[in-house]
């Protein structure tokens, strides 16, 4: 795999040479007011050095991205130009905003371009040929991007796991290289699978196990206590023999829960459940709501938060580890009754930082959380860009975005 600086000595330098990079700027969007507002701009930041690196070279910087799962055709809540205007705020200089993704006006703001400009070009999903299944749809898709440049940097991880057209097949059309966001990710999550320093936990919440399956039984396989939290719990809880009450849960998934709780118990792996629950009468934050032992939910309650116990009981497990992966809230985060597991959790990968330890914020809504809690990016080990693709990684499978940089 070739990184930028690589590619550039291979171009002869990257002055006036056209540039296309796959960023991942999918952040979310608030658009309950007039205009759109960015509710979490950390991918955002996360691809300024690579789009800054390439603009200070002297290159005419293609951006490219995407925004939510439009179903290939255009659609104003999707629009990438809340983006560029952040976008140029971070980079402290013009970006143009091109709001065609490909054609014959985008080759012409592309042409016109000066070395140094950066260009963010709209929402490639607004084309079918992104996202198809299709080899032929997708290549003709990417033959439209190569119009664009004469390199590729693929610097959107959080999008490595997807085998599209901008991702996948413009890096077999150009002479490309791995970018530095994505470069610094693969390096974390190595440390995460190849001579992992124990004991290395892994944190999991959000609202689905069904979700989660996969890295499951992947990580009973190679972590050493497995931590419990958010929706998903209940049914652990479940397969465990307990009643949840109204609390989320997957009840096709019991007895492959079951059998993850015999797999562990055999292999030595630990799963840490929480022994207590904030339940609370309704999903909202004035909700009326109480701690109660994971033996005694009432039949009426829904818990949204992992109780003050099994808070501090997650803090001690993981402050005797040298490893951490965590992707998925504790808790109904996003309401102040039912966000204190989170920041526990977060806490606590905040304290390993200190340690030398590694701790590892996996992924767009955890990363969004942490931040959204008041933490910044500098008090963890690494806050990944990526949810899917770093589970995507953790189970182990080839990710189509990263093998076709090889070559
Ligand atoms: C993400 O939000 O995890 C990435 O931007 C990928 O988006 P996707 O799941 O819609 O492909």
């Amino acid at each position: 795999m070739q990184d930028v600086d690589q590619l550039g000595t291979a171009l002869g330098g990257f002055s006036g040479r056209r540039v296309l990079v796959r960023s991942d700027l999918n952040v979310p969007l608030d658009h309950s007011g007039d205009t759109p507002v960015i509710t979490d701009d950390g991918r955002v930041r996360a691809s300024v050095p690579t789009i800054r690196q390439l603009s200070e070279a002297g290159a005419v910087v293609v951006v490219c991205a995407h925004l939510g799962r439009p179903k290939g055709v255009p659609e104003d809540k999707y629009s990438l130009a809340p983006v560029a205007t952040r976008l140029s705020e971070l980079l402290e200089r013009d970006v143009t905003f091109v709001p065609q993704t490909v054609g014959a006006d985008t080759e012409a703001a592309v042409a016109a371009a000066s070395p140094g400009d950066v260009l963010l070009l709209e929402n490639l999903r607004f084309n079918a040929g992104e996202t198809s299944k299709d080899d032929g749809e997708r290549g003709a898709f990417a033959d439209e991007l190569v119009r664009l440049a004469d390199a590729f940097v693929s610097d959107g991880f959080g999008v490595v796991h997807r085998k599209q057209a901008s991702v996948y097949d413009v890096a077999r059309r150009l002479p490309h290289a791995v970018g530095g966001l994505v470069l610094r990710e693969v390096e974390v999550l190595k440390r995460l699978t190849e001579d992992v320093e124990r004991p290395y936990a892994v944190v999991l919440g959000g609202a689905k196990v069904s979700d989660k399956l996969a890295v499951i039984e992947n990580l009973l396989g190679t972590a050493d206590r497995i931590l419990v939290g958010g929706g998903m719990v209940f049914t652990f809880l479940k397969a465990m023999g307990y009643e949840v009450g109204n609390s989320l849960l997957e009840e096709d998934q019991v007895e492959t829960v079951k059998g993850y709780l015999a797999t562990a118990d055999e292999r030595g792996v630990t799963i840490v459940l929480p022994s207590d629950i904030v339940a609370a009468t309704a999903f909202a934050a004035d909700a009326e709501h109480e701690v109660v032992q994971v033996d005694a939910i009432p039949a009426d309650r829904i818990g949204l938060d992992i109780g003050p116990d099994a808070a501090a009981t997650f803090s001690a497990e993981l402050a005797t580890c040298r490893t951490v992966f965590w992707n998925g809230p504790m808790g109904v985060f996003e309401m102040e009754p039912f966000s204190h597991g989170t920041r526990a959790v977060a806490t606590s990968l905040a304290a390993l930082d200190d340690l030398g330890a590694l701790g590892v914020v996996g992924g767009g809504d955890t990363a969004a959380a942490v931040r959204a809690l008041g933490f910044a990016d500098d008090d963890f080990g690494h806050v990944s860009t990526g949810g899917g693709a770093s589970l995507e990684y953790l189970e182990g499978k080839a990710l189509p975005g990263l093998t076709v940089l090889e070559d």
